[in-house]
């Protein structure tokens, strides 16, 4: 899988063994940083990654700052972006399975680095799918070009 990876200063430190398990499975990886512990502004950081993930350069994105919480606000306004922010691994699955999710966002100052990796890799792993879901998606497509 093609993987946009994206982090602030708060997830810098997730970001790098994220990084490093996602090439070790296989994946191709870009980072779009950062790339230090320097601070910076997620929001900049986390556009780039759902852009790429919007515009198909990538298939997937994985963001991570601080809680999750700022880096999944910003993608979620870019228009084929279904971000989800989870820190246990059903709703990982539920995200894709029923949202189909295109970015994952984690907290690294909410979860541990063996939780952030197994959630991850049940989110890499589960399928979307489609059937009742498909339309609810469609939906949430349809909203994304009310405001084009
Ligand atoms: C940075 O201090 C922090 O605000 C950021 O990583 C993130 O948690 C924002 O939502």
């Amino acid at each position: 899988m093609s993987i946009a990876l994206g982090s602030d200063h708060g997830g810098y430190l997730l970001k790098e063994v994220i990084k490093e398990w996602l090439k070790k499975k296989g994946h191709i990886v870009e980072d779009f940083g950062t790339h230090s512990l320097e601070t910076c502004d997620y929001p900049n950081i986390a556009y780039e990654v759902a852009k790429s993930v919007a515009d198909g350069r990538h298939s997937r994105g994985v963001i991570i700052c601080g809680t999750g919480i700022g880096v999944s606000i910003v993608a979620n306004k870019v228009p084929g972006i279904r971000a989800a922010l989870c820190h246990d691994t059903f709703s990982a699955k539920a995200s894709r399975e029923h949202n189909d999710a295109n970015i994952l966002t984690m907290g690294e100052r909410v979860i541990g680095r063996g939780l952030a990796l197994e959630i991850l890799e049940a989110w890499l792993s589960v399928d979307f799918a489609g059937g009742r879901h498909e339309r609810r998606v469609d939906i949430i497509n349809s909203i994304d070009k009310d405001f084009k």
